[in-house]
């Protein structure tokens, strides 16, 4: 397929969505050797994602054909060099970046093609997000910018929303800071107000871009503490961008490496750390380690 706006470019053709149930056992298929997370035979992924590519500008091509599904409850860390196209795809899957062609299917709906804005803001209810850099309401106390999604979006009652934004920060460790603003709070303290509020939001799905990589090394610790609680006793699904490979090992159910737009090997932190199958994988994995 030609792109006409930019006839240099060719698009590969990619063929339409799967059907939802070949889908499921292709995927079970594939996936139980590559995932500690242990799911059911009637169990569907939550995200299939099918040769997803984006281009910006016609010219920079950033993924080039991303294959993955993650299953409910599953933990998913992705790992890979700086431009290999890791925040790309977690912006495609809540849509913050428009898909240029491809297939992010979220329980088994097509999310990719034409949305309204009501069906993109229910998406994205479903899909919690948090940023390297926390991105707080300046002007609102920990607990304000932890009550205000569930106030605007959620419709939720002031005394349900702030009895809510207690409970969660209590959860992160911040109940006593509940009233400090964004500025009076350390960074390590702001990244868990902003789980917090992800959380509050009730999603499916946790999507977390670096979450730790703007922090003072000894804040790092606290944050990767309430990711590791939510994952373990919060059941969670999380698709986790990170570089701290003691957390990957320990926590996630599988470490996903990408590299050039494509994800390059997957498998069990075991597998991909201690045995890697890519020269590519191997060569990051040292260059880091
Ligand atoms: N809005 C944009 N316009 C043009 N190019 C972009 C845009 N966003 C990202 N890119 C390019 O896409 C490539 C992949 O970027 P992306 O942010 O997904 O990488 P990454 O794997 O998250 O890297 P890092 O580890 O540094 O965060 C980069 O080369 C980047 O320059
Ligand atoms: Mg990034």
């Amino acid at each position: 397929m030609l792109d006409r706006r930019h006839p240099h470019i060719t698009m590969p053709d990619v063929p339409p969505a799967m059907d939802a149930e070949q889908a499921a056992v292709e995927a079970h298929a594939r996936d139980k050797e590559l995932t500690k997370h242990h799911f059911e035979p009637h169990e569907h992924p939550c995200v299939r994602i099918e040769h997803l590519m984006k281009t910006f500008d016609g010219e920079t091509q950033v993924l080039t054909d991303v294959n993955l599904t993650v299953w409910p409850g599953e933990v998913v860390c992705v790992l890979g060099p700086s431009g290999s196209g890791k925040s790309t795809m977690l912006r495609c899957i809540n849509l913050l970046e428009k898909p240029t062609a491809g297939h992010i299917l979220i329980e088994d709906n097509e999310i990719t093609g034409h949305l309204g804005t009501k069906e993109v803001n229910r998406l994205r209810q479903n899909l919690g997000m948090v940023f390297q850099s926390f991105n707080l309401f300046p002007h609102l106390s920990a607990k304000g910018n932890v009550m205000i999604g569930q106030t605007k979006v959620l419709k939720k009652s002031k005394d349900e929303a702030e009895a809510e934004a207690l409970k969660q920060l209590d959860a992160v460790g911040l109940l006593d800071r509940a009233d400090f603003k964004p500025a009076q709070l350390s960074g390590g303290q702001q990244q868990r107000v902003a789980i917090a509020r992800a959380v509050a939001m009730h999603p499916d799905i946790l999507l977390f871009d670096e979450p730790t990589s703007a922090l003072d090394p000894e804040l790092v610790r606290g944050v990767l503490d309430v990711m590791r609680d939510l994952a373990e006793n919060g059941g969670m699904t999380m698709i986790v961008v990170t570089h701290e490979m003691g957390f990957a090992r320990e926590v996630a159910d599988r470490v996903v490496f990408m590299e050039g737009g494509v994800v390059v090997e997957q498998g069990t932190p075991e597998m991909v750390f201690d045995n890697p199958q890519n020269p590519r994988t191997a060569e990051f994995l040292g260059s880091i380690g």
